[in-house]
This record gives C-alpha cells, structure tokens and sequence, in this order.
C-alpha cells in the first residue's frame, strides 16, 4: 500500500469512525454488556432498557392509567371535501379526581374506502385552523388570541390527502396540556395523589402529556369503524414532532411515525448538536420534559440514552425523519445521523433504512423503511413534505 493510499483509508476509517458512535451511547450494546444481536434480543432486552431510561431520565412516566370515560359524536357529515370525505367532530371526555378534561378530536375520512392509512398529529392553533370549513368547532382559545380559520391550511393540506385517499385527524394540543409553565390545568391534575401540585421528578412532562394523548385519540379511532385503526401513522411538525416521535417510539399500535423538524428532544442527537441545545431547550421549555432531565442540563455527555435510541424504539415499524435547509436550529445533520444509527435496529429485522452515512441532497428523499429527506426552505411542514409522506405511506403502511 502506498502513503497515498494509507492515508485515504485512514481519513476513512477516521471519518467512519468519527460519523459512527463516537461519544454517542451505543444503541446495540445492552446494559450488562452484551452485544445484542437479534431482533428477539432487542425486544426483550434493549427496547425495555432504553424505554425505561428514556421515560425516568427524559420525557417522564405516566403516572396512572386513565382511559376515554365518555365519546360524544359532535358532528358527522358525509358530504365534505366536495363529496369526497366524511368530517366528523368528537369529543372524547377523560375523568380522574372529580375532575374533567374534553379535547375535541377532528377526523376527515375518505369516502368510499375500507382500508386507508390515516395521519394523526396535533395542530398548533385549534382544529379551525387547519381547513377553512364553518362547521369546524372554533377551539377554546389558552393562548392569547384566538387564531384565525384555516391559518395552517397550509400545514395539513387535507384535500391533498383525501384525494389520495389518506385520512386525517387532529386535536388542538393545548386541550391536552398547556404549553406554558402550569401543571395545574390540563390533564395532569386528574392524575395527581392526594396534595400533588406538580408531576414528580420522575413523571411526565408535557410533551410525555400530548404523547399520551395521541394514544388515546388512537384508542378511540381503533373503535371507529370508518378508520382503520391498524393503519394509524403519527404525525408532528416542531415541538408536536417531538411529541409524536415519543407517542410512536411507546406506543407500538401507531403503524408508523412521521418526524417533521422536530428537532433538540425531537430526532435530533444531543451530543455536538448545533442551533438548539439541550442547555438551551431546559432553560426555555422545562415543563417539555421530568423533572429528572435537568441534571443533564449542562452536561449532556452523561446522558445514558441519545435521541437515536427513542427512533429505534419504532422499528420495525415504517420512521420518516425529515428536516429544512433553513433549520438550523433543529440541526438537520443531527436529525439524519439520528436515523442513520437507528437503522441498525431495523438491520436486526433484514429492513433497510438509512444506509449510507453522506448527507443528501436538498428535495431528495433517501432510506427505505427508515427515510429521510431534507426539503429547501424554512421550519415548517408543507406540500412537499406531504407528498413524501403520502408516498410513504402507500409503500409501507400496507
Ligand atoms: C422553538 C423550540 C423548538 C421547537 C420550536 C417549535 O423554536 O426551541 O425546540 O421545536 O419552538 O415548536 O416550533
């Protein structure tokens, strides 16, 4: 071998090396040690080890179980979408403590279909905002003031999924948990024990809080009989993608989880992440996650876990990860490598994912059953990113 050659094959030994797990925890090597080597060995060893560390150390447990104590069918009409869809407004109603929480779950459905795969996600400002229909109930307003109709038309594109024949539902996130430092309203009090104020150092935050409720617009959906609840994918743009990515990594009825920019706490690695950091993201978000998490704070290298352990929760299930040229600060690079190692659990099941380490090129969608694209522009989710995810769909929610 001559120097030139040495030195190549050392720059790429380096840079492999240097893009594999350096300083990242390893997701295939279990707590005692062992090497985990099958798909067996990562559902009864390490998926358990990496949800309870995750759940106690960074997202927070669910402190009881409540179920849906009463569905109430607001509204169903059978001829929206110009015909081609049926809307329906529910209200699912949750007790615990003499206490009451409603969220209003919007669904628009195809017509004339058994079998469609149907995206979930909540939206930003209240079921009105994401289609400019009168009949949607105006949301409850938290936060300021109420947000016009069919501001995120934009962002959830319904007509482009029912006409290829994809359905759609939706929950105003706030109706679940506040977004603001308040552990007194939403659904945290109906789970508190006798004098608690605020979850335990262990139990959830609030985006643990709207994973959670995500399951339960699932439960319900499942019993739905114009959904198909085997064909649930979970959706979320930003802090919801953060949200969504935690429902989908726990719970493994949702068919396949989509990750739309979601960033620091979201797809994104913690370790030499740029644009928003761990350190950034407690000092402005603490209620997003346990109390447990702020150890980390400043010193994330002693994070047992890094994010590309909760997108291998998901496998085998369909992973879309997808960031912005213009997102900095949910730092794409950070949100490909996060998929590129979660692929190794999808190796275990003979699935493909993300399967070269190089960076892709804007608008060009690469990986299999775990897929990634980068589209040109800003922090958001749009056409573009929808038609990625339909495609998605088609080909793995079967
Ligand atoms: C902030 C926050 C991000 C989050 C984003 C959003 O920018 O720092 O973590 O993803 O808001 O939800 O839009």
């Amino acid at each position: 071998m001559n120097k030139r050659m040495l030195f190549s094959t050392l720059m790429i030994l380096f840079s492999v090396h240097s893009f594999s797990q350096q300083n990242i925890p390893q997701l295939l090597i279990a707590k005692n040690g062992n090497t985990i080597s099958t798909a067996k060995q990562w559902e009864k060893i390490r998926r358990p080890e990496i949800l309870s560390m995750v759940e106690t150390e960074m997202y927070g447990v669910v402190p009881g179980e409540l179920k849906i104590s009463e569905i109430t069918l607001l509204d169903q009409d059978d001829q929206a979408i110009q015909g081609k869809a049926i809307r329906k407004q529910v209200k699912l109603t949750f007790r615990g403590n003499q206490k009451e929480l409603s969220v209003e779950l919007l669904l628009y459905l195809p017509k004339g279909k058994k079998s469609y795969p149907t995206f979930l996600g909540y939206n930003f400002g209240g079921n009105h905002t994401i289609l400019n229909d009168t009949a949607i109930h105006i949301a409850k307003e938290w936060n300021g003031a109420a947000k016009p109709r069919g501001v995120e038309t934009a962002n959830w594109e319904v007509e482009r999924l029912i006409n290829a024949g994809c359905g759609v539902a939706t929950m105003y996130y706030w109706d679940i948990a506040p977004d603001r430092e308040d552990f007194s309203i939403g659904i945290y009090p109906l789970l508190y024990k006798d004098g608690q104020t605020k979850p335990a150092n262990n139990e959830w935050g609030s985006l643990a809080a709207w994973a959670w409720g995500l399951s339960r617009a699932l439960d319900y959906m499942k019993a739905d009989k114009h959904v198909d609840g085997s064909k649930v994918i979970v959706v979320g743009h930003s802090r919801l993608g953060k949200a969504s990515l935690w429902a989908g990594a726990r719970d493994q009825r949702f068919a396949a989880v989509i990750s739309n920019n979601s960033g620091c706490g979201g797809a994104s690695i913690y370790r030499e992440k740029a644009g928003e950091t761990l350190l950034k993201m407690n000092n402005r978000f603490p209620r997003w996650t346990a109390v447990n998490f702020k150890k980390y704070t400043e010193s994330e290298s002693l994070l047992p876990f890094d994010q590309h352990m909760v997108l291998a929760m998901v496998a085998p299930r369909p992973l879309y990860v997808a960031s912005a040229s213009e997102d900095a600060w949910a730092d794409p690079k950070n949100e490909f490598k996060s998929a590129f190692f979660a692929t190794q659990v999808y190796h275990l099941y003979g699935l493909k994912g993300i399967e070269s380490d190089v960076f892709p090129a804007l608008n060009t969608p690469v990986g299999s059953t775990v897929a990634y694209h980068i589209r040109n522009g800003k922090h958001d989710i749009l056409a573009y990113d929808w038609d990625q995810y339909i495609a998605f769909a088609k080909k793995f929610v079967k």
